[in-house]
């Protein structure tokens, strides 16, 4: 599974890649709005820390107007992915950006059928939303399992996105059932990294040279 970072924010961004293990980055209009920057001025430069795709999101609601975004989303860099909600609109549109040669996520997926509808479309990645989902007391895991079982059984090339990962087992439990990438807020990713007993066993490792040779 791949790891994506789910954020705009370009410090954070550069501290994970430079730690070898981003992939790519999803950002979406509350993301951008977070940063109160420009959309382009932040997507190009991000565009120069990681080198892998970049989603960016349409704000139209209409298919015409996403495919007039998504073009211009798409000029900015090779490896800009057109970001777009799952709504019939949004199907349209994510059809005539691949008949374009545009690489598409259809975020806000909910369901199986969602992300069948996507993948149907041509759409390169879905995005379901694991923490909304289990915010309302599903099993988000469930339906990316269940996703992952449908493109499998049909030969989908569509990737799924694990989205709106919350906890670190989210994290873990996209990684079980076979999601493409998980796309990771900054804090979780940060978590990823710790376990209790790694910083005792380093303390142990330390004490134990310093007992016998003395500190470094
Ligand atoms: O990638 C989708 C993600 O940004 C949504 O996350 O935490 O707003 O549900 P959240």
């Amino acid at each position: 599974m791949k790891l994506f970072i789910d954020t705009a924010n370009v410090e954070h961004i550069r501290e994970m890649a430079d730690l070898g293990i981003i992939a790519g980055v999803t950002t979406n209009p509350t993301l951008i709005a977070k940063e109160g920057r420009d959309f382009n001025e932040v997507i190009k430069e991000i565009t120069s820390i990681v080198d892998g795709p970049i989603s960016g999101e349409v704000i139209s609601l209409e298919a015409e107007g996403m495919v007039k975004e998504g073009i211009e989303i798409a000029k900015i860099h090779k490896n800009m992915i057109v970001k777009i909600p799952m709504t019939e609109q949004g199907i349209k549109a994510t059809r005539q950006l691949t008949a374009l040669g545009i690489r598409t996520n259809v975020t806000l997926v909910f369901s199986v059928n969602q992300a069948l509808l996507a993948a149907t479309a041509g759409a390169t990645y879905v995005s379901p939303f694991v923490g909304r989902l289990e915010d309302t007391l599903h099993d988000g895991i469930q339906v990316v399992s269940e996703i992952r079982d449908v493109f499998d059984i049909y030969g989908f090339d569509t990737e799924i996105i694990s989205a709106s990962i919350r906890t670190v087992k989210q994290l873990a439990d996209s990684a079980l059932v076979g999601a493409h990438v998980a796309t990771v807020p900054y804090p979780i990713l940060k978590k990823a990294f710790t376990h209790p007993l790694t910083d005792k066993g380093i303390e142990a490792f330390m004490n134990d040279w310093e007992n016998t040779f003395g500190k470094k």
